[in-house]
C-alpha cells in the first residue's frame, strides 16, 4: 500500500478490535474471584480508548478525509453521513460504559448486566463502524485523492503513534496505563491469560 495514512488508520483499526475484543472476552468470564484486577484493567482499557482513538483517530478521519473525500466523490455522502453521527456520539458512548462500569464496582451485581449489555453494543457498533470505514471509504480515498491530499494525511497520522499497534514503543505519558493493559488484559491484546 503506498499511503502510509491508509496504512496507519488499518492498523489502528486492527488493534481498536483486538481491545474490544479483549474486553467482550473479559466480561464474559467475569470477576472469577478477582474483582480488583478485573475492575482496574477494563477501567484502564475504556480509559485508553477515551485517551487515544477518540481524540487522535476519529477527529483525524473527520476533519481530514471524509471532507477531502466528498469534494472530489460526492457518492461517498451517505456512508459519510453515518460514519460522522457515529463519530459524535463514540465521545459519550465510552464515557457512559466508563461509568457503568463504576457503578457495577461500587453499588454491586444489580449493575452488572446494565454495564454488559451497553459493552456488548458499544463492541459491535465499533466494529461496524470499522467494517464501513475500510470497505466504503479507504479504497474510494486511494481512488480519488491527490497526492497533495496524502502528503498531509500522511504527515498528519504518523504523528499518532498508537503503541497498541505494536509498531511504536509508548511515549512517557502512555507508558504505563500501557504496560498495565498489555500485563493484565487477556489475549488478542494482552499477555494475561
Ligand atoms: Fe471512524
Ligand atoms: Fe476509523
Amino acid at each position: 500500500m503506498k499511503h502510509s495514512s491508509l496504512q496507519i488508520i488499518r492498523d489502528e483499526h486492527a488493534s481498536l478490535a483486538a481491545m474490544l475484543q479483549s474486553m467482550r472476552m473479559l466480561v464474559q468470564r467475569g470477576t472469577a474471584g478477582q474483582a480488583q484486577l478485573f475492575f482496574e484493567v477494563l477501567r484502564a482499557m475504556l480509559f485508553y480508548i477515551d485517551e487515544f482513538p477518540e481524540r487522535l483517530h476519529h477527529p483525524k478521519e473527520s476533519n481530514l478525509l471524509f471532507p477531502r473525500l466528498v469534494r472530489q466523490e460526492p457518492s461517498v455522502m451517505g456512508a459519510v453521513d453515518r460514519l460522522e453521527r457515529e463519530h459524535m456520539q463514540s465521545e459519550k458512548a465510552v464515557r457512559d460504559l466508563q461509568h457503568l462500569l463504576l457503578a457495577w464496582e461500587l453499588l454491586g451485581e444489580s449493575r452488572r448486566v446494565c454495564f454488559e449489555g451497553a459493552l456488548s453494543e458499544y463492541v459491535d457498533a465499533y466494529l461496524e463502524h470499522m467494517r464501513l470505514e475500510e470497505s466504503e471509504i479507504l479504497p474510494v480515498a486511494e481512488k480519488m485523492l491527490s497526492q497533495e491530499d496524502w502528503r498531509e494525511l500522511d504527515a498528519e497520522f504518523e504523528k499518532n503513534a498508537d503503541p497498541l499497534t505494536g509498531k511504536h514503543p509508548p511515549g512517557p505519558e502512555f507508558e504505563k496505563l500501557f504496560s498495565r493493559i498489555v500485563m493484565k488484559a487477556p489475549a488478542p491484546i494482552g499477555l494475561g491469560a
